[in-house]
C-alpha cells in the first residue's frame, strides 16, 4: 500500500517497520498521518510473517506532537462531535502483536504519547521527551495525563505536564519511561534486534505476555483517558487555546489572558 505520510518496510520478513515521514514539520501528527498509522499496524498485526513491529522518527524527530496548524482553528464543536485530532489514536491500543518505539530526537506532546502507546521504547542519547501542551493552552489529549504518571510517577509526570519541560533521555531512563538509551547512530540496529528477538519467540506467548503486562496498568486507564478528552475539547472553547496557537504558528510570544 502507498503511503503519504510514512514508509512501511520489513525486516528480516518478520518484523514491520513504520517510520514517520513528515520530516518538514518534526513529524508532526496530522489526523492523515494517524490513519496512516492505523492502517499499517492494523496491516502487519494481520499478516502472519511479521511476529512484531517498530515505529520510528527520523534523527531530529520522532514526532513534535499533534498538528498544531491543522488544530489551531478547531472549536470545541469540531474536536468534541467530531472527536478531531485523536479519533485515529487509539488503534495502536488494539495492536495484539508488540510494538516498539525507537525514539530519536523530540518525542513531544502527542509524539511523547504515542511512544507511550507503544509497548516499550528504545530512545537514542539525543532523544527529548515532553509534553509541552500547556505552552499551547491545551494539555495532553492523547493519554498523556494518564500513561505518562503510570511511567514516571505522579512527581516527575506533574513536573512535565505542568512546566511543559523537556527531559533527555537519561531522565527518561532513571524515570522509567524508556527501557534501554543507546547511541543515535546504534537505535535502530538495537530496535530491530529486539524485535527481531521477540519474532522468534511463540507467537502466543507473545501476544498473551503483552496481554498480562498491560492488564496490570490499565484498571481505570480508559475511565483517565475518556476524563482526560472531555477536558481536551473543552479547552477549544477557550481563547488561550487561539492564542497559543495562533503565537505558535505566527512564531511570537503568547499572551495568555486567562479566558
Ligand atoms: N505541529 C505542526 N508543526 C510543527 C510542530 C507541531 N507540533 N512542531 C514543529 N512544527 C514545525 C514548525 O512549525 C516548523 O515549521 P516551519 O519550518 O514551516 O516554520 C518546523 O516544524 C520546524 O520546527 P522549529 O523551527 O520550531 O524547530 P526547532 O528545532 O526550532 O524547535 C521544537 C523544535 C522545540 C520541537 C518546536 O518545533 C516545538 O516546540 N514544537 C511544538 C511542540 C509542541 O508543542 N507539541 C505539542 C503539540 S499539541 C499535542 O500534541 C496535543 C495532543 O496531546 C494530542
Amino acid at each position: 500500500m502507498a503511503y503519504e505520510f510514512i514508509t512501511t518496510r520489513t525486516e528480516g520478513e518478520k518484523v514491520g517497520v513504520i517510520t514517520l515521514n513528515r520530516p518538514k514539520q518534526l513529524n508532526a501528527l496530522s489526523p492523515a498521518l494517524m490513519v496512516e498509522l492505523g492502517q499499517a499496524l492494523k496491516a502487519f498485526d494481520a499478516d502472519e510473517a511479521i511476529g512484531c513491529i517498530v515505529i520510528t522518527g527520523n534523527e531530529k524527530a520522532f514526532a513534535a506532537g499533534a498538528d498544531i496548524g491543522a488544530m489551531a482553528t478547531y472549536t470545541f464543536a469540531d474536536v468534541y462531535r467530531d472527536d478531531y485530532i485523536t479519533r485515529d489514536w487509539e488503534t495502536i491500543g488494539g495492536i495484539r502483536k508488540p510494538v516498539i518505539a525507537a525514539v530519536s530526537g523530540f518525542a513531544l506532546g502527542g509524539g511523547c504519547e504515542l511512544a507511550m502507546m507503544c509497548d516499550f521504547i528504545i530512545a537514542a542519547d539525543n532523544a527529548k521527551f515532553g509534553q509541552p501542551e500547556i505552552k499551547l493552552g491545551i494539555i495532553p489529549g492523547a493519554g498523556g495525563t494518564q500513561r505518562l504518571p503510570r511511567a514516571v510517577g505522579k512527581a516527575k509526570a506533574m513536573d512535565l505536564v505542568l512546566t511543559g519541560r523537556m527531559m533527555d533521555a537519561k531522565e527518561a531512563e532513571a524515570a522509567g519511561l524508556v527501557s534501554r538509551v543507546v547511541p543515535l547512530d546504534k537505535l535502530m540496529d538495537e530496535a530491530l534486534a529486539a524485535a527481531l528477538m521477540i519474532s522468534g519467540y511463540g507467537r502466543m506467548a507473545v501476544m498473551a505476555a503483552k496481554e498480562c503486562v498491560n492488564k496490570a496498568f490499565e484498571g481505570t486507564l480508559a475511565d483517565g483517558v475518556m476524563f482526560e478528552r472531555r477536558l481536551f475539547h473543552a479547552l477549544f472553547a477557550t481563547a488561550d487555546q487561539k492564542e497559543g496557537m495562533d503565537a505558535f504558528v505566527n512564531k511570537r510570544p503568547a499572551a495568555f489572558k486567562n479566558q
